[in-house]
C-alpha cells in the first residue's frame, strides 16, 4: 500500500507530496501542527486535539484550514489510505503561501499539510519495559511555548544532545531549577508519598493532551495529581518518573542526567497509567 498524503485539498502519492518554497511554515515557521496516536483503527482524543489546535490557530490570529467536521474526514481519510491500525496521524496549518514579507499577508489561504504513519506497538511496550534516560538541558526557548507551533529548533537541538548522551529525551529545566517539560513530552514524577506531580499548564509548557487524559486515567486508579514545579533533585529521588505525550502515552524515565530514579527500573503507577489509558481517551474510528 502506498504512503498517501494530503497537502491543500489534493491526495498524494508521498514521494510528490510538497509545499511550495514561499510557504510561510517553511520560511517562517508560521504555523501550528498536532500529532494524534493512532490505535486498534481509532484516532486517540481526536476531539483534545482539535480544540488545542484551535486554540493554537486563534493565538496567531490564522484561519482554520477547512471547516472542523470537514478536517475530521480528511485526517480520518489520510489514517484509511495509509492503512495505518496503529502509529500517528500528523496535521500542520501555516499561515499559507505568499512573497517573503514579515507582515501577514491578506487574503492568503491558510495551508494543510495532513501524513499518517505507522508504528509498531511492540516496539513501544519493549521501551516502555526498559524505560528511558533522559537529560537535563537550560530552558532556551521563547515564552509562547503554549502554542503549538513548528518552531521547534530549541527542542530539535535538546534532544540532539541527549541522543549524543546516550538518552531518549531533554527536559528543558527553567532558572529556578524547576523541570518544565520535555523536549517533546511533558514531565512527571511519583512522589513517596505516591503522589503524582506535573508542572501547571498556564504558562511556560504545552497543554499536552496525553497529560490531560492523565489526569483522569488517574482519577479512575484513584491516583492524586498535584500540579506543581517540582526540580530536578526531586526528580532523581522520586519514587518514579515519566513522560507523557501523543506518541510515547505515559513512558517509565529511569536515568536523569545518568543517576538512577529509584533502582533504575520502570516503576509501577507508570506501568498502570500507560495500561489504563486507551481504556479512558476518548477513540474516533478511522
Ligand atoms: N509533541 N510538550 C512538547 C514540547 C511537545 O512537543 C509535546 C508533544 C508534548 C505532549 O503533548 P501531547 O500529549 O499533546 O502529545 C508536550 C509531539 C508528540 C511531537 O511534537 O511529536
Amino acid at each position: 500500500m502506498p504512503r498517501i498524503t494530503y497537502v491543500n485539498g489534493r491526495y498524494l502519492r508521498h514521494p510528490d507530496a510538497s509545499v511550495h518554497v514561499e510557504d510561510r511554515g517553511y520560511q517562517f515557521a508560521d504555523g501550528v501542527y498536532e500529532v494524534c496516536e493512532v490505535k486498534q483503527g481509532f484516532v486517540v482524543d481526536m476531539t483534545r486535539h482539535l480544540d488545542r489546535l484551535d486554540r493554537s490557530l486563534r493565538e496567531l490570529s490564522i484561519s482554520w484550514p477547512m471547516h472542523r467536521k470537514a478536517l475530521e474526514l480528511v485526517i480520518r481519510e489520510v489514517v484509511r489510505r495509509n492503512g495505518v491500525r496503529n502509529g500517528l496521524v500528523y496535521l500542520q496549518v501555516t499561515r499559507g503561501v505568499a512573497p517573503r514579507d514579515f507582515l501577514f499577508p491578506q487574503a492568503v489561504a491558510p495551508a494543510l499539510v495532513i501524513t499518517a504513519r505507522k508504528a509498531d506497538p511492540a516496539q513501544a511496550t519493549k521501551r516502555a519495559e526498559a524505560g528511558i534516560k533522559v537529560i537535563t538541558v537550560p530552558e532556551n526557548r521563547w515564552d509562547r511555548v503554549d502554542i503549538k507551533t513548528v518552531g521547534l529548533l530549541p527542542n530539535v537541538l535538546a534532544k540532539q544532545a541527549a541522543k549524543a548522551a546516550g538518552a531518549q529525551e531533554a527536559w528543558f529545566v527553567d532558572v529556578d531549577g524547576t523541570v518544565k517539560e520535555g523536549g517533546s513530552s511533558n514531565a512527571w514524577i511519583v512522589t513517596r508519598d505516591g503522589y503524582l506531580v506535573t508542572r501547571p499548564a498556564e504558562h511556560g509548557i504545552l497543554r499536552g493532551i496525553t497529560r490531560t487524559t492523565l489526569f483522569e486515567v488517574a482519577a479512575s486508579l484513584g491516583l492524586t495529581v498535584e500540579e506543581r514545579g517540582f526540580t530536578v533533585a526531586e526528580a532523581k529521588a522520586a519514587r518514579e518518573a515519566f513522560i507523557s505525550s501523543a506518541t510515547t502515552i505515559a513512558m517509565p524515565v529511569v536515568e536523569i542526567d545518568g543517576a538512577p530514579v529509584a533502582n533504575g527500573h520502570p516503576g509501577s503507577v507508570v506501568l498502570s497509567l500507560r495500561a489504563a489509558f486507551f481504556d479512558i481517551a476518548e477513540k474516533c474510528q478511522a
